[in-house]
């Protein structure tokens, strides 16, 4: 019976930081809404690659590539700005709820 009712704590307390990780990345995604529009939909200062609709693999390799300068377009410079001070667990939850988009 204890096991129980501490299996079932521990899974409610998993939903809690699943979700307190969904509000903070919704929160970090504010700052990218502006050049890539609140679904992701628009293209980057009308230029940029459209980010909806691509799979959390690639996001995620994406923006860390930006990171460590191994990827990137002609702007770049714009989005290593928005990366610097993001940490592997922020690109994660962003890339996570970008491909959900
Ligand atoms: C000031 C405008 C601006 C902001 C703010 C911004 N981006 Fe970008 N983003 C760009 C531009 C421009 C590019 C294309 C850069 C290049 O030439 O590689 C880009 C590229 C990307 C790409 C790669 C697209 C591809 O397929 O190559 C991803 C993913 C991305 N941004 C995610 C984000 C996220 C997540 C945030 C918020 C943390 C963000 N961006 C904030 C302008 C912006």
């Amino acid at each position: 019976m204890k096991k129980l009712v501490l299996a079932s704590l521990s899974a409610t307390l998993l939903a809690v930081s699943a979700s307190a990780a969904m509000a903070d990345a919704a929160a970090k995604y504010a700052a990218c809404g502006g050049c890539h529009g609140q679904k992701g939909e628009m293209k980057a200062l009308g230029t940029g690659p459209v980010i909806a609709g691509q799979s959390k693999e690639d996001i995620v390799k994406k923006l860390k590539g930006y990171k460590d300068g191994s990827y990137g377009g002609a702007q770049k410079a714009v989005m290593l700005g928005q990366v610097a001070s993001l940490s592997d667990e922020d690109i994660e939850a962003l890339a996570d709820m970008i491909s959900k988009f």
